[in-house]
């Protein structure tokens, strides 16, 4: 049997699909090669010579999925939650990541969240650096030691930005951001540049072709924002008349999925056009329910989107979201839910605790390809989750556990992760 084989016994859980989540009381997860090769009640007899760990009735679930956090924002999270998205840009985001032209500001700063990454139930990441290329390159360092496998994107902004921090143009920016890919690809495995056009009102037309090309030239995916907050949406269409509606803006320059996968933020006032726009276009919506009530922008219509079939996953958005937890952005998704459907929309039942479970696992994971399940060849990222501190386990049933721990859960509770097979030391 090859050293790649572990076998994990404990009390699992995984999502099929959204409405399917399947549990198995003291069952045999089996890893071969970094991939899931399947859940069994009893251990077929071919692995009987394989390591086991024993993890008692501790949960063992999929690692959870941030599809959307800003790395230099950790540090005021949890603060500045009085303004709106754009003056809480401007007086609060703007200056503090401008700190990051200093690497040494960088390199004191970006360990504590790659730490709080590691240490959390997350295993895979969509991250916002800035727009300085050494600070980012600082960060994905530390990123690729962690063992987490992630997206990094250096962010690009050449117009609407304080000139302590805006690009100095479209060309610079771009051409930065190509010596950057560039070097990526020789320094990184586990730690993928995916593009980072802030979001429309940052980047001038001549930005966008020209990420259009790089896009097309590296092959990369693309990360960025998307009707958020109102004033923003109104700023949208002054600034892009011709757009039919603000991802509109996006797709003209093929910057919005289809060849280019596309992962964007929010989506809490997407009309019609823009749900279908995205489903046609394979496009991912990263919700930030926590980060959508803090920075008062809205409740995002995700029961709509699953209806319609679009892709979603759950991100922390930190520091508009406060808390790092996807655990807790499940919290957060179900009660936002619930609050839209009493007070905005009641054909739009609330989230169930299982669909929560599925968005901040296997629907965020599939940006990243078989990821977020523990159905067999999908990439083996589990997370060992000791809930006895709140319950004796055994007197609730897998699902109810569950739901207890998205509510009730401390980051000491994560006992043991592994990322695509490989066991992350703690
Ligand atoms: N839109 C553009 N930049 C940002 C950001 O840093 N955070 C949030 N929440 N929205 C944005
Ligand atoms: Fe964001």
């Amino acid at each position: 049997m090859e050293q790649s084989t572990i076998v994990l016994k404990g009390d699992i859980c995984y999502s099929k699909s959204l409405g399917e989540l399947t549990t198995l009381e003291q069952g045999f997860l089996v890893c071969e090669d970094g991939l899931v090769a399947g859940v069994y009640e009893r251990l077929p007899e071919r692995f009987a010579g394989v390591p086991l760990q024993d993890f008692g009735h501790q949960l063992i679930i999929p690692g959870l999925v941030d599809l959307h956090v800003h790395a230099p924002q950790y540090s005021y999270r949890g603060m500045h939650m009085d303004l709106e998205l754009l003056d809480w840009l401007n007086h609060y985001t703007f200056p503090e990541e401008a700190k990051y032209t200093d690497t040494d500001y960088a390199r004191k700063r970006y360990p504590v969240f790659v730490d709080d990454l590691r240490r959390s139930a997350t295993t895979r990441a969509c991250i916002f650096a800035t727009v300085h290329v050494p600070a980012t390159e600082i960060l994905m360092d530390l990123l690729e030691r962690s063992g987490l496998r992630t997206m990094v994107g250096k962010v690009n902004m050449d117009r609407n930005a304080p000139d302590y921090l805006c690009e100095e143009s479209a060309e610079v920016s771009a051409q930065e951001t190509v010596e950057w890919v560039k070097d990526c690809r020789k320094r990184y495995r586990n730690t993928k540049p995916i593009l980072t056009p802030r979001f429309t009102p940052s980047c001038t037309d001549a930005l966008m072709e020209n990420l259009k090309m790089i896009q097309m030239r590296y092959g990369l995916p693309l990360q960025s924002h998307l009707s958020e907050n109102l004033s923003e949406i109104e700023w949208v269409k002054e600034l892009c008349p011709q757009a039919e509606f603000y991802g509109d803006a996006y797709d003209r320059f093929g910057l919005f999925g289809v060849d280019c996968p596309t992962v964007m933020a929010h989506c809490v006032y997407s009309d019609e056009r823009e749900i279908r726009r995205m489903k046609e276009n394979g496009v991912f919506i990263a919700h930030c329910p926590e980060s959508n009530m803090n920075v008062s922008s809205g409740i995002a219509p995700v029961r709509r989107f699953l209806e319609e079939g679009l892709h979603v996953g759950l991100g922390s958005d930190v520091a508009g979201g406060a808390d790092l937890s996807i655990f807790t952005a499940m919290m957060h998704a179900i009660q936002a839910s619930k609050l839209r459907w009493r007070l905005v929309d009641e054909s739009l039942r609330p989230l169930s605790a299982a669909e929560a479970f599925y968005l901040g696992t296997k629907g965020g994971g599939a940006f990243f390809g078989k990821v977020g399940s523990f159905e067999p060849g999908y990439e083996f990222d589990a997370v060992v989750l000791d809930d006895s501190r709140i319950a004796d386990p055994r007197e609730y049933k897998i699902l109810d556990r569950l739901e207890r721990f998205i509510y009730l859960h401390q980051e000491q509770d994560v006992k043991a992760k592994y990322v695509a097979g490989r066991e992350l030391q703690k």
